[in-house]
């Protein structure tokens, strides 16, 4: 039986990246994937794909619907979806054999089969020709998580289908129903609104992207409208059934009135839930909580200290680049380091357009945790950049300690919003005043000058521009 320093148990973003650094730092390591590429959900069910179609179907709506304000005229472009998810997945699998590249760089073992517990330091491989055993000193379980399942909406992956079978649908749906306005919702119904669909949402709370700042779902919601989307908030769904290729949605509105809204396809985009089926979590005698979740403390470590959990199958955001953190914390720690993640400091993103991005706190938050703060805000709209490019939606939203002018909060919407983040994210983690940002020097014209303005804006109240 092969024995290593550390075992990682899935090859997700969480289980690759700790894989990597645990072998960095000198220890002998092995990876399990149940699949045969590695990768997880990001790369190939999530991240990387749908960022993939999202990129795709915004060359298409440009085309069909911007060229001709930039004085290019076409003539109506049609839409090839079989060979969008082609390309799709080239780009998926480029991405995977990348991993592959990066194991067999850093001489990680991998074996392809299900991982589970035989005792603490024992693991079984479940693969095509038989089990294998290993031996590990320490174990990484990053086994992730799946799509949610409402209880009257099993999944039949052909019309009533989660975010693996929207990335690779046989056609574009004429009416695309999607439960969820969360990050999901909102992004794949925009690839297939920008590709004719009719979508519309139903969601259960009152705004879109809930867990983000009321501003961002504000907007959000004001230019997806434009894009085609219909939105029924404070929906509460009953049931989703078939009839032949419609799938009819029953819901119950605030009035308490039954609504029936029919359609072809039918997303159900409700949240992930970690994912233990099969990794004999019962062997080590380690339990799951009421959510499903492995629990771990501050180290990561379960209560077997040397077997640690990361990324969607324990508390916290479901992020890849959060996984992805856990990983790096974990081996460094294994190797007698000191790693610190700040949670706040994870930054989200919605890969919509205009994009949608946030780090640190919300309004609301701040509001419910009775800190005294002030707010400055910028709208794309009035950036010499934005208007160049044609991309005028959205805004830069700073809020900042009334006292103290330390940024709290930083909330983007508008072109490049993903990208525009991180500045927010550097300034917290050197605790920026939003002062600091404001007097650093912009390149003109760029989106980022959105951010020194609000940045003015939250100090004085004296944005140059509006
Ligand atoms: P996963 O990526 O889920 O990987 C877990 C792996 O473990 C899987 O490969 C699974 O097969 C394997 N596994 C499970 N059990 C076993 C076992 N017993 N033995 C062996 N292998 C096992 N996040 C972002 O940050 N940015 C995005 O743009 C983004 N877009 C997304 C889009 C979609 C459509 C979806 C669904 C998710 C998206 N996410 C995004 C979320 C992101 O994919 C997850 O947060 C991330 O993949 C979590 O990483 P992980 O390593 O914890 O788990
Ligand atoms: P989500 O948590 O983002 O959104 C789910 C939405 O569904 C919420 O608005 C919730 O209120 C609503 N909802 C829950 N139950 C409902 C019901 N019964 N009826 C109607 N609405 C209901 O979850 P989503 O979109 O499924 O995505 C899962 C996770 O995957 C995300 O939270 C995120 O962590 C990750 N992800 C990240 C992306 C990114 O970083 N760009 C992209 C896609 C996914």
């Amino acid at each position: 039986m092969d024995n290593f320093d550390v075992a990682v148990i899935g090859s997700g973003p969480g289980g690759y990246v700790a894989a990597i650094r645990c072998a960095q730092l000198g220890m002998k390591t092995a990876i399990i994937e149940k699949y045969s590429t590695l990768g997880g959900t990001c790369l190939n069910v999530g991240c990387i794909p749908s960022k993939a179609l999202l990129d795709s179907s915004e060359h298409f709506h440009n085309a069909a619907h911007n060229f001709a304000e930039h004085g290019i005229e076409i003539n109506a472009p049609q839409v090839d979806l079989n060979k969008m998810i082609e390309r799709k997945q080239k780009v998926v699998d480029q991405t995977c054999d990348g991993v592959k590249f990066l194991m067999d760089k850093n001489k990680i073992t991998v074996f392809e089969g299900l991982g589970s517990f035989v005792d603490d330091h024992t693991l079984a491989i479940q693969k095509k020709d038989g089990e294998e055993k290993i031996s590990a000193k320490n174990i990484i379980i990053a086994t992730g998580s799946k799509p949610t399942e409402l209880p009257f909406a099993k999944f039949d992956k052909e019309r009533i289908i989660s975010s693996t079978e929207a990335l690779k649908l046989p056609e574009v749906p004429k009416h695309l129903v999607v439960i969820g306005a969360g990050i999901i919702g909102l992004e794949l119904g925009s690839v297939y609104a920008r590709l004719g669909a009719e979508v519309t949402v139903v969601e259960y709370l009152d705004r879109a992207i809930p867990t983000f700042d009321g501003a961002m779902s504000k907007e959000i919601t004001k230019s997806l409208k434009k894009l085609g989307l219909k939105f029924n908030f404070s929906h509460k769904v009953s049931d989703v059934s078939r009839d032949g290729e419609k799938v009819i949605i029953t819901a119950t509105n605030k009035k308490d009135e039954e609504v029936k809204i029919e359609g072809d396809y039918c997303l159900v985009a409700v949240g992930r839930s970690a994912y233990t089926e099969g990794l004999g979590l019962d062997k080590v005698a380690l339990k799951t909580d009421e959510r499903g979740k492995i629990a771990v403390n501050d180290q990561l470590q379960t209560e077997k200290s040397h077997i640690y959990a990361i990324g969607d199958v324990i508390k916290g955001a479901m992020l890849a680049h959060k996984a992805e953190e856990e990983g790096v914390f974990v081996a460094e720690s294994l190797a007698g380091q000191k790693p610190h993640i700040d949670y706040d400091l994870i930054p989200g993103v919605v890969y919509t357009w205009p994009e949608v991005a946030s780090v640190g706190k919300t309004e609301e938050q701040l509001k419910e945790a009775k800190v005294a703060y002030k707010s400055g805000s910028f709208p794309f709209r009035a950036l010499g950049r934005a208007r160049a490019s044609g991309d005028i939606d959205g805004l830069v939203k700073i809020l900042a300690d009334k006292e103290t002018d330390e940024i709290l909060g930083f909330h983007v919407i508008g072109p490049r919003a993903a990208d525009l983040v991180a500045e927010g994210v550097v300034a917290m983690e050197y605790r920026a005043s939003a002062e600091d940002i404001a007097r650093m020097s912009h390149a003109h014209p760029t989106f980022a000058e959105a951010i020194k303005e609000a940045a003015l804006a939250a100090t004085e109240n004296r944005a140059l521009h509006v």
